[in-house]
């Protein structure tokens, strides 16, 4: 699908992002190992997600409430998880498929290395190039047999788990997904297992696992658990997902005039680095009406547009805070005044795509001046971006950010692959067009 987008210079509206990707996923997986009934409220109706509730109900668990087609779903849906208490999913049938959500497939390891049988677990193209090893290693070191594909441990990747060993385990990158995955097997590991994070990365699982019952202590950098807790079935609200209204925040900011005010948006602090960084940039961000909900923090954030963004440098532990918002960093610092850095981001090249080179090469055919760094990008800034024929490569986010470069530049911008938004959200076209008092 190809979707035509045209510079627009009036931006206004409220809206509500759908429910939070992460924690979506993470309420139906612990909700899935708890005793009883977990209710899920907001939960995210998109396809990544939708892939998780998949490879739950093919193991026997049973779950009401979520359409299994994304379109048929709507923005966020009530469903319930009739957890199975414990490490007691069924063999599946078949090869279970993790669609293109790399979190399906590392937390699922994660639990399935607690369960006797061997299952396959195998995903997409785009999954297919994305390394599991980083769960794989771990996983094995506390009892798991784990076969994937290369050196690398590409899927389709094979488990047959068992009796775990609690591992303390020092982390070689900062990934909440490999955290999550030792963390979920931990839970039925014989002591406590730890791991140990080179930074702080998003925080959900620790959070989540604490609300159903499990011993889960957090000391600076290390995340332990106590294996052989009992997880009680709960109730989760699911906040609006940072990393979808951050598209918003990012138009409203750049657009003189604009105002945005997005409500009940998840303000977790390890999720919210790209706020940080439009502050530091010269937006003008305004948080009203914080409130706690379901252990996460919420609140409603109202962008007001400046006359220019000012460049920025971003590297080291601030990376993490903000992984998913690069690319769309990527847009802002290509308009912005003066020439911004971003580093230590190698970790974008093994994303949905290649998100470092993906940003390169398709904002420079709408005329930014960006260079392609091992780890990031230099960006000079340009006065506007022209419109442009570009291409997601079939990542979502990739997408999301194109469609606002192309809001923010002169003409018209044509983005080929347009549909992938329904990986994490099949409303933004709808949502986008919404907020433009310009149509043409
Ligand atoms: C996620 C963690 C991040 C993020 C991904 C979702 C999660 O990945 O990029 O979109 O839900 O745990 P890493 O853990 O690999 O950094």
């Amino acid at each position: 699908m190809r979707k035509v987008i045209r510079g627009c210079k009036r931006i206004s509206g409220t809206i509500e992002v759908p429910g939070d990707k992460s924690i979506s996923h993470r309420a139906l997986l612990i909700g899935a190992i708890a005793e009883g009934v977990t209710t899920i409220e907001g939960c995210l109706a998109a396809e990544d997600v939708l892939s998780t509730a998949r490879c739950l109900r093919e193991m026997g668990v049973r779950i009401d409430g979520l359409s299994e087609d994304a379109s048929l779903s709507g923005a966020s849906a009530s469903l319930s998880v009739h957890g199975v208490g414990g490490a007691n999913f069924s063999a599946p049938q078949d090869v279970l498929d993790a669609g293109n959500s790399g979190t399906t497939m590392r937390l699922l390891l994660g639990l399935l290395a607690a369960h006797r049988f061997e299952v396959t677990i195998d995903g997409d193209e785009s999954l297919r190039r994305r390394p599991m090893d980083r769960v794989a290693i771990p996983l094995t070191q506390m009892g798991a047999h784990i076969v994937g594909q290369g050196e690398k441990c590409y899927p389709p990747v094979s488990i047959r788990g068992g009796e775990l060993r609690a591992i303390e385990y020092k982390m070689p990158v900062a990934s909440a997904q490999v955290k999550s995955a030792i963390l979920l097997a931990g839970l039925f590991a014989d002591g406590i297992t730890s791991v140990i994070q080179p930074a702080a990365s998003r925080d959900h699982t620790e959070r989540m696992l604490k609300a159903f019952g499990a011993d889960v202590v957090v000391d600076g950098l290390k995340v332990s658990v106590i294996g052989g807790a009992r997880l009680r079935a709960q109730h989760v609200a699911v906040p609006g997902d940072f990393s979808s209204a951050a598209f918003f925040m990012a138009l409203a900011a750049a657009v003189p005039d604009a105002q945005i005010t997005i409500k009940s948006v998840g303000l977790n602090p390890t999720r919210v680095g790209f706020l940080e960084a439009l502050i530091r940039m010269g937006a003008d961000v305004r948080i009203e009406n914080q409130r706690a909900v379901s252990g996460e923090p919420v609140g409603d954030v109202i962008v007001t547009g400046t006359e220019r963004l000012r460049s920025i440098n971003i590297c080291g532990d601030s990376i993490p805070t903000m992984i998913d918002e690069l690319p769309l960093l990527a847009v802002l610092c290509s308009i912005a005044e003066g020439e911004s850095l971003i580093r230590d981001a190698q970790e974008l090249r093994i994303k949905e795509s290649d998100r470092i080179a993906a940003m390169s090469s398709e904002l420079s055919k709408m005329g930014a001046n960006i260079t392609e760094l091992p780890d990031g990008w230099r960006i000079v800034g340009v006065r506007r971006l022209r419109g442009a024929r570009v291409e997601s490569g079939g990542d979502h986010r990739i997408a999301m950010s194109l469609a606002i470069a192309g809001m923010l530049a002169d003409g018209e911008t044509e983005i080929d692959g347009a549909e992938c938004v329904s990986i994490s959200f099949p409303q933004f076209w709808e949502m986008l067009e919404g907020l433009v008092e310009c149509p043409s």
